[in-house]
């Protein structure tokens, strides 16, 4: 049986280190550290994300500005409000979450954000610094799990890991983290020959392709450390029938309440076969938020 890999628990505890060094800024005069949210148009999804980002700046002592703007916001208007943001010296970080309302140019308006404040670590002079290795606001949910790995004392140098999913927000970057901690990192995608043979040669497997239960437990090297990333709702029985197979709770939740989260992992099969493994929820999704914070406090530190 596989140790789970407690998201929620050291997330709590990435927040209380960041709640230190907020105080230690206050004892020291300082101001809190000030992080902007912007959320154009009114994407459910999104909404609860936001909250729970404002609701961790709370809990940490920092103060966080919510601008919401509506969806027929034009590019030059968003891109106004991150000039402002910008030249604002009360704002430490800005974050503008993502998707963005259809029409709206996402890469134009994370380009505007000063890389100093660009606390999602979006930018190209941030993803730049990543990868020549020098310091520099680090992508959250990536480096987030890198702090959970090393506190779980998981080895990485030398490892051989595989990353499934090629996005900027977690695969790129989770790669070169990887890399940067002398893994010899293989990036995986929709195109990869023979995907389930590669994932068995991984000694640590990170799943970062919001494909609900694409990884069976079959492909799981037994003993392998298993990352998911995926945050996945699923509504139809018929594909919960086969990926929760060995999650009767889940299927059960299912046909309920009419749909259930899930990862890109079948958890219940992984179970059985892996080393240790992060659940959904309360796996990767927490530790996002707690990046987020850390990457604020060091903002209002530069
Ligand atoms: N939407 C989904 N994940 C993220 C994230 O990490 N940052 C932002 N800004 N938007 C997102």
């Amino acid at each position: 049986m596989a140790t789970i890999l407690d998201g929620k628990a050291h997330a709590e505890q990435m927040l209380a280190e960041v709640r230190a060094g907020v105080e230690a800024r206050l004892a020291q005069g300082l101001r809190a550290p000030c992080l902007a949210v912007v959320l154009v148009g009114e994407d459910p999804a999104s909404q609860v994300y936001v909250r729970g980002k404002v609701k961790a700046c709370a809990d940490t002592g920092i103060r966080s500005l919510e601008h919401k703007l509506p969806v027929d916001t034009d590019q030059a208007r968003l891109e106004a409000l991150i000039e402002q943001l910008n030249s604002d010296a009360g704002v430490d970080g800005i974050l503008v979450q993502l998707p963005l309302p259809k029409g709206l140019d996402a890469k134009a308006a994370l380009h505007r954000i000063a890389p100093a404040k660009d606390v999602d670590g979006f930018h190209p002079v941030n993803q730049g610094l990543l990868l020549e290795g020098l310091p520099g606001h680090r992508p959250c949910t990536p480096s987030a799990v890198m702090h959970m790995l090393k506190a779980y004392g998981v080895p990485l140098k030398g490892t051989r890991a595989v990353v499934l999913g090629r996005s900027e927000i977690v695969g790129k970057p989770m790669a070169l983290l990887l890399l940067e901690e002398h893994a010899t990192v293989t990036i995986a995608h929709s195109r990869t020959v023979d995907l389930p043979g590669l994932c068995r040669e991984a000694d640590l497997l990170v799943a970062a392709v919001g494909r609900p239960g694409l990884v069976e437990g079959s492909w799981i090297k037994p003993g392998a450390v298993v990352v998911d990333v995926g945050i996945n709702r699923v509504e139809d029985v018929a594909l919960g029938e086969r990926i929760f197979a060995a999650e009767p709770r889940k299927l059960e939740t299912l046909k309920t309440k009419g749909g259930v989260l899930c990862g890109d992992v079948r958890y219940g099969e992984a179970l059985e076969v892996a080393g240790a493994i992060t659940p959904v929820p309360g796996g990767v999704g927490p530790l996002t938020i707690a990046g987020l914070m850390q990457n604020t406090l060091r903002a209002s530190q530069l």
